[in-house]
C-alpha cells in the first residue's frame, strides 16, 4: 500500500493531536546506550524510523519493549554488539545517533557511514572531527566508521572533555557529542552548539539520567562527565511534542483556507514559523498547549529563509513552499540548510504550480489553480508537500511512495481524514 489517494479541493477544520518528536525519539533510544539500567520513555512516536532505531538498538543486544501505547523501555544492561551494519544504517542516516553513546560507554564502535539522500550528500565529518578531539581513534574504511578509545594501561579507555566548536550548526552532531561527553573524563564545552528543541530535549533526558549538563538550547552548552549513569528511575521522560508534525498541519488547515487546531504543540518551538503564517494572512493562536490556525480569506505571499532553530525550519520548507503556491504574489523561499531540498517544486510544478527554482532559492508565483494529478515523493517532507498540494488541486492526486512519509507521519491519512479530506491508502 504504497500511495495516497487524494480528492480535492477540500476545506479542513477540526482538531488533530501531535506525536512525540520523531528527532527527539531517535536520539533518546540511542541514548540508552550509555547506561546499563532501564530507560523509560513516554509518547515515543509510531513511526518507521523509530521502529528502524529499535530494531538496530535489538541487534546489539538492548532489549527494547513497549508495555503500553507511546511507552517504550529500553535495557542495555545486555550489549553483545558494538555494530551498526550497513542495512539497517542506509535506511536510516539517525542512526549514526549511535556513535556517541558506543564509544562513551564501551570504548568502541563500528557504525556503517549513513549514505546521502535526496536532500543532500549529509556528511558526518563534523560528527567524526568532535569525537576524534575527544580522544577517539577514527578509521573510515570499507564504508564502515572504525571507532576505539585507545586503553590507556589497564584504565579501559575513556573519552576526555574538551572544548569543540562546530563551524556549522549540526543537530545530530551536537546529539553525538552530548552523549561522548555525559560518560567522558572531565568537561566538555560544545560551541556553536544546535539549538533545536529537540537537542535540549535530549539533554533533559540525560540530565534525568544522572548527567550534568548546562546551556541545552542554547548556542553553548557545558558538560561534566561522570562515572556513569543511571536510567530513568521511576518517571519516565516524555518525548517533547513534533514541532514539524504540528507546523504541517497547521500548513494543512492554512492552505485549505480552513479552521485547524493542533493539540500538544508548543508554540514557542514553532515562533518563526508561526510568524510565516501571521505574515501570509492567517489567523494563529496559540492557547495552553495547542496551537489554532484559520485561513478564512486569500493569502499574500511572503519570503522565507531556512536556518538553524530559532530561525526558520528547514523541514517546513517544503510545506510552506505548497502554500505559498496558493498565496497571492511572488515569494521566494532560501533554503541554507541543505543542497538539494526543493525535489517537491518539479512534482507542484506537475500540478500546476508556479514554481522555479534558482539554485539556493525558489520562487513562487501564486494564486495558482492546481489540478490533481499523479506526483512522487523523493523525501520525507517534500511527501508531505505533495499531500498539502493534493488537498487544494481539483479532483485526484495519486502521491506514489508513500513509504518516505511513514517514517516521520504516524497515519496522516487517518488524521486527514478526522479533519474531512478524502484521503485513502492504496498500491501505489
Ligand atoms: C537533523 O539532521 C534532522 N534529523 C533533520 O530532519 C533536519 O533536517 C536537520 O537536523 C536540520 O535541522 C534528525 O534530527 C534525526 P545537521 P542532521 O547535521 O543532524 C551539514 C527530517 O526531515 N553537516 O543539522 O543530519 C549538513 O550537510 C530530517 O526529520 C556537515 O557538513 O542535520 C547540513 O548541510 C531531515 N557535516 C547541515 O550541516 C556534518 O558532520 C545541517 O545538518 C554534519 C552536518
Amino acid at each position: 500500500m504504497d500511495a495516497f489517494l487524494i480528492k480535492g479541493p477540500v476545506r479542513l477544520a477540526g482538531t488533530v493531536r501531535a506525536s512525540g518528536a520523531k528527532n527527539a525519539a531517535l536520539p533518546a533510544l540511542a541514548a540508552s546506550l550509555l547506561t546499563d539500567a532501564p530507560v523509560t520513555l513516554d509518547e515515543v512516536p509510531d513511526l518507521a524510523d523509530v521502529r528502524t532505531m529499535a530494531h538496530l538498538l535489538g541487534g546489539m543486544g538492548v532489549s527494547v519493549e513497549r508495555p503500553a501505547p507511546g511507552r517504550m523501555v529500553l535495557d542495555a544492561s545486555r550489549v553483545t554488539s558494538t555494530e551498526a551494519p550497513y542495512d539497517l544504517v542506509r535506511t536510516m542516516r539517525a542512526s549514526i545517533l549511535v556513535l556517541g553513546p558506543l564509544l562513551a560507554r564501551f570504548g568502541e564502535a563500528r557504525v556503517s557511514l549513513p549514505g546521502g539522500c535526496a536532500i543532500g550528500v549529509r556528511p558526518v565529518d563534523l560528527h567524526l572531527m568532535a569525537l576524534e578531539a575527544m580522544g577517539a581513534r577514527i578509521a573510515v574504511e570499507k564504508g564502515y566508521i572504525h571507532a576505539h578509545v585507545s586503553r590507556v594501561g589497564r584504565a579501559t579507555g575513556r573519552l576526555t572533555g574538551t572544548t569543540i566548536r562546530f563551524p556549522t550548526s549540526t543537530v545530530t552532531g551536537t546529539e553525538n557529542v552530548l552523549f561522548a561527553a555525559a560518560l567522558a573524563r572531565g568537561t566538555t564545552v560544545i560551541e556553536n552548539a544546535a539549538r533545536e528543541p529537540e537537542v535540549a530535549d535530549s539533554a533533559l533526558l540525560l540530565t534525568r539520567m544522572g548527567a550534568r549538563v548546562t546551556g541545552a538550547g542554547t548556542g553553548t552548552i557545558t558538560v561534566e562527565g561522570v562515572e556513569r549513569l543511571s536510567g530513568t528511575g521511576a518517571s519516565p521522560h516524555e518525548i517533547v511534542p513534533d514541532r514539524i508534525e504540528a507546523g504541517t498541519y497547521l500548513a494543512a488547515g492554512a492552505i485549505t483556507g480552513g479552521d485547524v487546531t493542533v493539540t500538544h504543540a508548543r508554540a514557542r518551538d514553532l515562533e518563526t514559523f508561526l510568524d510565516a503564517l501571521r505574515r501570509a494572512g492567517a489567523g494563529v493562536e496559540a492557547t495552553g498547549g495547542a496551537v489554532r490556525v484559520s485561513a478564512s480569506r486569500e493569502l499574500e505571499a511572503v519570503d522565507i529563509e531556512t536556518a538553524p532553530h530559532p530561525g526558520f525550519p528547514t523541514d517546513l520548507q517544503a510545506q510552506f513552499l505548497a502554500l505559498m503556491t496558493q498565496a497571492q504574489g511572488t515569494s521566494r523561499l532560501v533554503e541554507t540548510i541543505f543542497e538539494n531540498r526543493f525535489l517537491h517544486a518539479v512534482e507542484l510544478a506537475r500540478l500546476g504550480a508556479d514554481v522555479r527554482v534558482e539554485g539556493r532559492a525558489a520562487v513562487v508565483r501564486g494564486p495558482a489553480r492546481l489540478e490533481g494529478a499523479p506526483v512522487t515523493a523523493s523525501d520525507l517532507r517534500a511527501s508531505a508537500a505533495l499531500v498539502l498540494a493534493g488537498l487544494v488541486a481539483w479532483g485526484e492526486t495519486r502521491v506514489r511512495r508513500i513509504y518516505h512519509l511513514d517514517r516521520g507521519y504516524a497515519a496522516m491519512d487517518e488524521r486527514l481524514r478526522a479533519l474531512g479530506a478524502s484521503v485513502e491508502r492504496i498500491d501505489g
